[in-house]
């Protein structure tokens, strides 16, 4: 039996109103919550303006404490923290009854065991403030932009595991996110899907196969640690 203290539960984040991910979402969601927990879905792809708004009416039908459980796979610490300082500007005057969890979103069970958890909310008071020049303000010292299709045919030829270990390879490399580093973008097709997993480094242009752990493991050593490229995993002009 629930205990949780909230009047109303929001789930948040991208993806989560269209597409497979998101049908297999509301199927779960339906059995652990009941049909009438899909009501209470935010898709944020496009947008926080619909969210802003659905948590407007929340407080004016005085639907307190409100609870949004953020989805969002990119979550991080000033993400939340700006996530929880514009819920305490909507909220002013009852932003002690509105509260954030971060949770993921493939993990449903832990989501909806997250909702009893109040020791591990965040409340939408004191929240630290945005530093006035953060790293949402610089231009980035990253020497790679690195783009990895991510579009369906690459899909289907296993392009989503390889981000995730290309992720925690560079990381593990010390060569994420950093000065000198690389900045990894996920894409829609980059066109030659024949020859995917296509990934694509600037500012060389250099065009990539990229289609297991060890041609991920070579790519980190050689291209973004060694700064040579990897010829034998370049593609062909056909
Ligand atoms: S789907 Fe990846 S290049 Fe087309």
């Amino acid at each position: 039996m629930s205990t949780s203290p909230y009047a109303r539960v929001l789930f948040v984040g991208p993806d989560l109103a269209r597409g497979s991910f998101a049908e297999l979402f509301q199927r779960e969601l339906s059995a652990l919550r009941g049909a009438a927990a899909l009501a209470d879905i935010v898709d944020t792809t496009e947008g926080y303006a619909g969210l802003w708004q659905r948590v407007r009416d929340c407080i004016a039908a005085g639907e307190l404490p409100l609870l949004l459980v953020d989805l969002d796979p990119n979550a991080s610490s000033p993400y939340l923290d700006w996530l929880r300082s514009e819920l305490q500007a909507i909220g002013e005057g009852v932003a002690d009854r509105l509260f954030v969890a971060s949770s993921d979103a493939g993990q449903l069970d832990a989501v909806c065991a997250l909702i009893e958890q109040p020791e591990r909310h965040l409340g939408c008071v004191e929240v630290p403030a945005l530093p006035a020049a953060h790293a949402w303000s610089c231009i980035p010292q990253h020497h790679y932009r690195v783009l990895l299709c991510n579009g369906p045919r690459c899909i289907r030829r296993g392009a989503l595991p390889l981000w995730k270990t290309l992720r925690e390879r560079l990381k593990a490399a010390g060569r994420l996110e950093c000065e000198g580093g690389v900045h990894l973008t996920r894409t829609q097709c980059q066109f030659p899907c024949d020859q995917g997993p296509t990934l694509s480094v600037y500012p060389a242009g250099t065009w990539y196969r990229v289609s297991s752990e060890d041609d991920v493991q070579r790519l980190v050593q050689e291209q973004f640690v060694e700064g040579r490229e990897v010829v034998e995993l370049i593609m062909r002009q056909m």
